[in-house]
């Protein structure tokens, strides 16, 4: 049995990987609030990646055969209002797992986020240059760049726009919330000037596990099939799930001008996941209909 640590495992990537985990493989999963989750796929524990002590023992405890890094504020506009408190979530925890990642000599993915471009050279590749045009997206391109240049077996993986079904701890996702709404009968004002290729986040799972069987190094673009802005997302959403698309208003990002600043094509290339990790792109149709077959398993 060999042991993978994921730090952030409680949100909805961390919940994509625990769900498409091969056999195998013990998961320790870290999160940072004092709740409990009832899941006897993983061990959960808490502990604060701030905390350097605490890191340096968890990696005494446990000899660990990967490590996956997603574990930091990932919220762009809670970013970008609390901007030390995000470096040390960010920067400072990112140092103490590669710091001691590096002295165990263990295989590393960080996750990035598309933040990192500026979304005017869509679609993008591995090799492109980066840009953020945000707080969140300067941060975690230093953070690529502490990886970078502090360790030698490593991958970075940078997903986009994530949806599926997340911890009920953890905070919604596009699909979660417009479809709250539309559940209420609410109207939801939705953009149609920013544009990505939304990933499932169990084909996100499969991108990382296979990372973790085939340990390539370098940048890996991860990403769904279909190109849509935000607006032909939830009319995507309501078709999925029967919902009243009437309810869904057609705005532009100057309708939301208090919040963070966002690229507006960040659509990845997923030809090096495809050729290279041997993971398909999910169509936006398929992943929806997924999550509507295993909400009616639930219930
Ligand atoms: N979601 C997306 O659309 C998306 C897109 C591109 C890239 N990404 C990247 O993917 C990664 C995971 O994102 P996500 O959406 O799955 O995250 P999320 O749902 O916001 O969850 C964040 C996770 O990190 C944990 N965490 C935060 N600060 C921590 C700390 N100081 N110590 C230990 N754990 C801490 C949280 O624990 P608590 O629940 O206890 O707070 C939670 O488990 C992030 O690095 C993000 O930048 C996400």
């Amino acid at each position: 049995m060999k042991t993978i640590l994921i730090t952030g495992g409680t949100g909805l990537l961390g919940k994509g990987m625990e769900e498409t985990a091969p056999a195998g493989w013990k998961i320790v999963s870290l999160h940072q609030r004092d709740y409990k989750v009832d899941d006897a796929r993983a061990e959960h524990l808490v502990l604060d990646i701030r905390e350097k002590k605490l890191v340096d023992e968890l990696f005494a405890k446990y000899k660990f055969d990967a490590v996956i890094h997603a574990a930091g504020i990932a919220s762009v506009d809670y970013v970008e209002k609390h901007y030390a408190e995000s470096l040390e979530s960010n920067l400072v925890g990112t140092l103490n797992v590669t710091s001691a990642a590096r002295r165990a000599g263990v295989y590393l993915v960080y996750v990035s986020p598309n933040a990192v471009f500026d979304g005017n050279k869509a679609p993008y590749a591995e090799s492109a240059k980066t840009n953020p045009v945000n707080k969140y997206g300067q941060i975690k391109l230093q953070c690529e760049k502490l990886v970078t240049e502090t360790l030698e077996r490593y991958a970075i993986m940078r997903p986009i726009l994530m949806y599926g079904w997340n911890h009920p701890v953890t905070r919604p996702n596009t699909v979660t919330w417009i479809y709250e709404k539309l559940q209420r009968g609410e109207t939801v004002e939705l953009v149609d000037d920013v544009m990505e290729n939304p990933l499932y986040n169990l084909q996100c799972g499969d991108a990382l596990w296979a990372m973790v069987a085939k340990r390539p190094d370098g940048i890996f673009h991860v990403a769904g099939k279909d190109r849509c802005n935000r607006y032909q997302f939830g009319l995507k959403i309501a078709k999925a799930f029967g919902l009243d698309a009437s309810l869904i208003k057609r705005v532009d990002s100057s309708r939301f001008p208090a919040i963070a600043a966002r690229p507006p094509n960040t659509t990845l290339s997923v030809k090096r996941m495809e050729k290279e990790l041997g993971v398909k792109a999910v169509l936006l149709a398929d992943g929806l209909a997924d999550m509507k077959k295993r909400m009616r398993i639930k219930a």
